[in-house]
């Protein structure tokens, strides 16, 4: 969460941050500050609420600089007003910090400077910091050095970017758990928590990894680890373009990023499919087939929409290649000290590959000996890189901060991982070229829901005052029934939960009178008939009805409100189908309720804290 960037070249600096922080302001949007140094001032602007605001107040108070940085905010410590926005800065005003991430010992820190005189006006860790590192200016006469020195105090995470008046030619900035990717330019270079907010400038890039720190100046840079011993670091090309991060003319990227999918789809499974053989290969799982394969058990662990996706997998991979396989929360397999071998794969699932509980959760399981995977959509992301090996879905970005076409690229990337691993055990290979001509066809099946666009549009404001929402599937479409609920509540504020079908009986029907809209998904599958009987029991009770079923399906459309009705395709990929409704149902309801869709309330889009 929380957006940095940080420009040093020969332009003006200001706009740069301003556009910066706009692409990044889905990772936090509560509050957002720069500030700049020239040769003749330092200059700090803050203020709560959207970039937007900031960006009034910095034209109204224009200022020319070539060195400076911005940040967007996520609270952590202490609640979203100006002061507490950052940067953040010390008594003379000369020194200046933006973090990402939460400084655990802070309270004790902070002990330690009021003891010295310090005096602190926000109510927030970074401030602590800022002091910190100011505390070791004064001992050390160097930037880089009194930064290296607070950090080494520092208990937590943090992505820094630090800019003093007295050494104005640089920034530092490091990293240990919250990203940092610094771009490289002719004559200037850019620093931010991620490489959207650098695009325009430059596609060279360097990442960070924990324990980096980094001194940039306008044409040269030095990077060492915490320690000061001196690192050579990779320059990475990142191939992201500015129409991956623009809305394309839809009103929201939520929209734009849910019609992606024919594409997106797609590209999850360009190149990756070999029909004579009934088989998907993936280079990132070179040399670790045989490896998972043997495994005695695979575990999926992620937050979210992507624990979700792990749900979908679960049952395809038990299902088609035989293998036990666990799904974990990321959040609970990192404290709960499970067992875990080298013996065992441990997939983890993270569309941004930064979320804070995720990466925890791999390095335990790492500690453990386990293979760890990761299936993330940003390239160069931490899990990415500190994985043994895994897969991208290459979904393209995604910034809407509910998740979409990366759940239903997830899913393509659970298919392709199943059939690898079910072909090399016992899927016959009829059964597994059926799968890759299903997959095959996904993208037009898509298209066609799609064009139901306004017809969905329709059902879902019919539905927009509701209070409260179930949603119900079986078998593959309990994770679906999962995720319709989350798309719901976390753009829509209404409450709404997802339950397997037959559970309802055990305790949510109490719930169902004509008040209670209840969402069925209901394709042609082998638990079919089940969800028809329980489609009965909502009814018998007055529950209002809408189902999602399949093209040709009369039964369920005689008893029930509404049907959406989606192409037939192989079971497994059933969700991804069925799923795309439910998103549309989400974001049409939180637009008819006037909702700002692509950034929900107290919501960020990669959760970078624990
Ligand atoms: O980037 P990740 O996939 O690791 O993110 C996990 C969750 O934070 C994320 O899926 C979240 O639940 C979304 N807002 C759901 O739409």
């Amino acid at each position: 969460m929380c957006g940095i960037v940080g420009y040093i070249g020969t332009k003006n600096s200001l706009p740069i941050l301003i556009e910066g922080l706009k692409r990044l302001e889905y990772r936090g949007y509560d509050s957002a500050g720069v500030a700049i140094i020239n040769s003749k001032e330092c200059k700090v602007i803050k203020t709560k609420g959207k970039v937007s605001e900031l960006e009034k107040l910095v034209s109204a108070h224009p200022v020319e600089s070539h060195l400076g940085i911005g940040h967007t905010r996520w609270a952590t410590h202490g609640e979203p007003n100006t002061i507490n926005a950052h940067p953040h800065f010390n008594k003379e005003k000369t020194l200046f910090l933006i973090h990402n991430g939460i400084i655990e010992n802070y309270l004790s820190l902070k002990k330690g400077l009021l003891k010295e005189g310090y005096e602190f006006i926000s109510e927030t860790d970074t401030e602590v910091l800022t002091h910190l590192i100011d505390h070791y200016l004064k001992l050390k006469n160097s930037l880089f050095q009194a930064v290296r020195y607070a950090l080494n105090e520092v208990e937590g995470t943090y992505g820094i970017a630090v800019i003093y008046k007295n050494e104005p030619d640089k920034i530092v900035v490091a990293k240990k758990g919250s990203p940092l990717v610094i771009g490289l330019g002719e004559n200037e270079n850019f620093v931010a928590s991620d490489v959207n907010a650098l695009i325009t400038h430059t596609k060279q890039v360097i990442y960070l990894e924990d324990g980096e720190i980094a001194e940039i100046h306008k044409d040269s840079y030095t990077t060492k680890t915490i320690s000061d011993e001196t690192i050579i670091k990779e320059i990475f090309h990142v191939d992201v373009g500015i129409d991956d991060i623009t809305k394309g003319g839809y009103p929201h990227f939520m929209l734009k990023e849910i019609m992606d999918q024919p594409e997106s789809i797609y590209n999850s499974m360009r190149g990756r499919l070999v029909y004579d053989e009934g088989i998907s290969k993936l280079g990132g799982l070179q040399g670790f087939e045989d490896r998972i394969i043997n495994s005695k058990r695979i575990i999926i662990s992620a937050c979210g929409t992507s624990w979700h996706a792990a749900l979908v997998g679960e049952y395809m991979i038990e299902q088609y290649a035989g293998i036990p396989v666990e799904v974990e929360y990321a959040s609970e397999m990192r404290y709960r000290n499970p067992i875990i071998s080298k013996e065992d794969t441990v997939i983890f699932i993270s569309q941004s590959g930064e979320t804070a509980d995720t990466l925890a959760a791999m390095k335990e399981a790492k500690k453990k000996g386990a293979l760890c995977l990761g299936i993330c959509n940003v390239v160069g992301s931490s899990i990415a890189r500190e994985s043994d090996a895994g897969v991208y879905i290459h979904a393209g970005p995604e910034i809407g901060v509910a998740s979409t076409k990366a759940f239903t690229s997830q899913i393509v990337v659970l298919v392709l991982i199943t059939l690898m691993l079910a072909r090399k055990r016992n899927l016959s290979l009829p059964d597994g070229q059926d799968i890759i001509k299903h997959m095959q066809k996904l993208n037009e099946k898509v298209a066609e829901i799609l064009k139901q666009n306004e017809y969905i549009k329709d059902i879902a404001e019919k539905y927009a005052d509701s209070k409260n929402f179930l949603y119900l599937g079986r078998g593959y479409h309990f994770p679906v029934a999962l995720e319709g609920a989350l798309k719901l509540k976390e753009i829509s504020y209404i409450h709404a939960e997802g339950y397997p079908a037959a559970e309802m009986k055990h305790g949510p029907i109490a719930l169902i009178d004509n008040n209670m809209p209840v969402v069925f998904i209901a394709t042609k599958d082998s638990v079919y008939e089940k969800v028809v009987s329980n489609i009965q029991e909502v009814r018998a009770r007055k529950g209002r009805i809408l189902a999602i079923v399949n093209e040709g399906d009369t039964q369920i459309e005689s008893m029930v409100d509404h049907v959406i009705k989606i192409p037939k395709s192989h079971n497994i990929l059933n969700p991804i189908l069925s799923v795309i409704p439910l998103q549309l149902i989400a974001y049409h309801i939180a637009v008819k309720k006037g909702l700002n869709v692509d950034q929900p309330r107290n919501l960020a889009k990669s959760v970078t804290v624990e």
